[in-house]
């Protein structure tokens, strides 16, 4: 039972939703530095590995035996394993050390070592070394796009809007395993027809995954899992030879290979063998680098909540991105499962790889709503694209993705969704019909969808993935409905798996087909003026978001004809009598007609003015014109006024009620929150000023707090402030001014 009010509050919050739970090393349940890691060592004899991390040869498991074949490099591991570990750290955090030594050294280093290394790091430093360990200058973000229903058109339409939106890469997997060519296909078209040159890619079982590839409906494989025990790697009916092979038969068919590994798995597995969770995910790194690939997807993926439940979690998260980074493998770097429920929070842990930007930030950013994404989730879905494109404009880092117009993304939904039902009309599949079309063209999610019956699809994606039509029949069929584009990129990707360029490490299409790899487009960050920054047209597409407008566009409503009754007479003069004043700023009435909140200068004036009769006072107005600034506009109303009362306003409709005598910034009530005020605040502030005149007991007027208020209108409280201050002269001095008005009597 919660008592505290401020307790029972905090404990509905999103944060308070999630699980937190000691760590317990014995069951693997521990980010790092679990007691029974083993400490570093490595022993070489006659060129063999005879003992790593304080085991001897003849106890090595099938992890240990693979990574002393091929996962170390044994001409460095001497000097690797003899320089202190904080002497490795402290060179990672250096801009000074280039990124080179640093992966020649640790190539030399076993998994004890490399979490040794780590362990003398702060989430800043590693940060610093991701920036300078990523492979590819260029960082870069990869897509999923799934839906509940595997609707084919929905499919074409949101991966092409993902390629529009820049992703490089596209994943998609199925709910029915079944429907893997047929969802294949759909983001390969989908995606040809927003931006050519993206890789696309299906996440299933991975003889399927192969077969499809092979079919050309790929053109990259991440999911070939890797674990950090013997017994898990087992579970998975997998050996790290077997890994090797597997990623040799993608390679030989032209398409790029990237390991999956991450904390938390073996836990998860219950085959943690008591070791922490980085220490194994520092072996199954090993393993990735041993057999060859180029790159690996880590930062727990779909385990992150494991790591997250433990204290050090996320930073041992970025700790494995970073290892993989400094054993050369392009990252995937995770943010893709739900991480959190608190908005904080899994922004905040974003932040760890978007920052120093890795070679993918989202190892799938979930381009579609939650409840489409059969992955779990994303921790960042399509709901918060435009949340995403607003940190990349915040800090001038490029995330990877670019803002987009409604109209574009109808466009290109729409002409995916026709491609995809011309190539289902040509190669025989169950039509696709107008109606789904144009639902797909404007839905948000799946349920936007009709209905579709899968039994035949189903029929015959089996019939399609048995058939010998490959991806050429698809760019036949899409070249007879005159998708002659689309035709043409998708021939091109064929093309350049038989090139192999994007075989390289790190390998992603530019714009017209052109690779930037780690060959062509290494990371050479060494501190500032260095590495990757947006500029130039990237960085003018990132601020380009639609929401953005010109500034002018700001004030335009409070711009409008002179009012017409309202004259000027001549310099004004002191007063003799009991009076109010109502002093008012350069622009008010001319340059600027309504205030901030859209009240006709003349309305305020009138409500002011009644409010002045309606105590039986006097009331002049005269025109500042040697300031804008409210407390010197009221102090000097209130030096002219006959009563020493004066009610200074400015255009854009901040008022202060001032007595002379008083300090300039010391006053009897101030409005500083314009956009609150009303035409009734305006009467109510007449006849306070009245009041003080006649010397009688008064109440201020209330106004509301509008916190809100400043964060939503500061540019046009600064816009409306500089057109005011553009009317100030100098030596100009205040005029009287007639208002054409009489108060309606009661
Ligand atoms: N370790 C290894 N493989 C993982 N996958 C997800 N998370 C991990 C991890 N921490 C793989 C699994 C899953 C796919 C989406 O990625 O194979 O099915
Ligand atoms: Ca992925």
């Amino acid at each position: 039972m919660t008592i505290s009010k401020r307790f029972a509050i905090l404990a509905e919050r999103d944060i308070n939703k999630e699980t937190f739970v000691e760590p317990w090393p014995e069951a693997g349940l521990i980010v790092a530095d679990s007691p029974y890691d083993p400490q570093p060592s490595l022993r070489i004899e006659n060129g063999q590995v005879v003992e790593m991390d304080g085991r001897p040869r003849a106890d090595f498991d099938a992890l240990d035996l693979f990574i002393a074949a091929h996962g170390l490099d044994l001409s460095v591991a001497e000097e690797a394993m003899s320089t202190p570990s904080l002497q490795i750290a402290r060179m990672l955090a250096d801009i000074n050390v280039p990124r080179a030594e640093v992966a020649r050294l640790v190539s030399g280093c076993t998994a004890a070592k490399l979490v040794d290394i780590m362990r003398h790091m702060s989430v800043l430093e590693m940060m610093m070394g991701m920036a300078k360990m990523r492979v590819r200058r260029t960082p870069a973000n990869q897509a999923h796009v799934t839906n509940f229903r595997e609707h084919p058109a929905l499919l074409a339409a949101d991966a092409a809007e993902a390629a529009l939106r820049g992703f490089s890469e596209v994943e998609t997997t199925v709910r029915v395993a079944r429907f893997a060519p047929f969802n294949a296909l759909a983001i390969l078209v989908g995606t040809q027809t927003g931006h050519g040159g993206v890789l696309t890619q299906c996440s299933v079982e991975e003889s399927l995954g192969l077969r499809i590839a092979m079919k050309g409906l790929t053109t990259y494989a991440e999911t070939l899992s890797v674990y950090g025990t013997e017994r898990a790697f087992v579970d998975g009916d997998d050996t790290p030879w077997s890994k090797a092979f597997l990623a040799s038969a993608y390679a030989s068919r032209g398409i790029k290979i990237r390991f999956t590994s991450g904390t938390g798995s073996e836990a998860l597995m219950g085959h943690a063998e008591q070791r922490s969770m980085l220490y194994l995910e520092a072996r199954c790194l090993l393993v990735v680098r041993g057999a060859g690939s180029q790159g690996v997807q880590n930062g727990s993926i779909s385990c992150i909540a494991l790591p997250e439940s433990l204290p050090g979690g996320v930073r041992a998260v970025l700790a494995e991105n970073l290892l993989a980074a400094m054993l050369g493998l392009e990252c995937a770097s995770g943010n893709d499962a739900l991480a959190s429920h608190s908005s904080i929070r899994k922004t905040a842990k974003l932040m760890l790889q978007f920052v120093p930007g890795t070679d993918f930030i989202f190892s799938g950013y979930s381009a579609v709503p939650k409840r489409d994404n059969l992955f779990g989730g994303g921790n960042f879905d399509a709901e918060d694209f435009d949340d995403y494109n607003v940190l990349q404009r915040d800090m001038q880092i490029d995330g990877g993705v670019r803002p987009i117009r409604e109209e574009q993304a109808l466009a290109i939904r729409r002409r995916a969704a026709l491609a995809i039902q011309a190539v289902y009309c040509e190669l025989g599949f169950p039509p696709i019909s107008d109606e789904e079309i144009e639902a797909a063209t404007i839905a948000h999610s799946s349920d936007d969808m009709p209905l579709r019956d899968i039994v035949p699809d189903l029929a015959a994606a089996d019939d399609f993935l048995a058939g010998d039509k490959d991806f050429v029949a698809v760019i036949a069929a899409l070249q007879k409905h005159g998708f002659d584009d689309i035709a043409g990129n998708i021939l091109e990707m064929g093309r350049q798996r038989i090139a192999g360029d994007y075989l390289q490490p790190a390998a992603i299409f530019d714009k017209d087909f052109r690779v930037r790899s780690a060959i062509n487009d290494a990371n050479d960050y060494t501190g500032p003026g260095t590495g990757y920054r947006p500029d130039g047209d990237r960085w003018r597409e990132m601020q380009n978001l639609p929401q953005v407008k010109p500034p002018q566009d700001f004030i335009n409503d409070q711009l409008g004809e002179p009012i017409a009754r309202l004259a000027e007479l001549g310099p004004a003069s002191g007063g003799t009598h009991q009076e109010v004043i109502v002093a008012v700023g350069p622009a008010f009435g001319t340059a600027l007609t309504s205030t901030i909140n859209g009240l006709a200068h003349e309305d305020v004036l009138e409500a002011i003015l009644t409010g002045i009769a309606s105590e039986g006072m006097l009331a002049r107005i005269i025109k500042v014109f040697h300031t804008s600034d409210c407390a010197a506009i009221g102090y000097v109303g209130s030096h002219l006024s006959g009563s020493g009362i004066a009610i200074g306003l400015q255009s854009r409709g901040t008022a202060i009620i001032h007595k002379k005598g008083l300090a300039p910034l010391n006053n009897l009530e101030l409005f500083p929150q314009s956009p609150s005020l009303t035409l009734e605040s305006y009467e109510h502030m007449g006849r306070n000023a009245a009041r003080y005149a006649l010397g009688v007991k008064t109440t201020p007027v209330a106004v509301k707090i509008d916190n809100g208020a400043r964060l939503r209108l500061i540019v046009k409280t600064t816009l409306l402030h500089r057109r005011e201050t553009e009317e100030v002269r100098d030596h100009q001095l205040p005029m009287e001014l007639r208002f054409d008005w009489e108060p309606s009597l009661p």
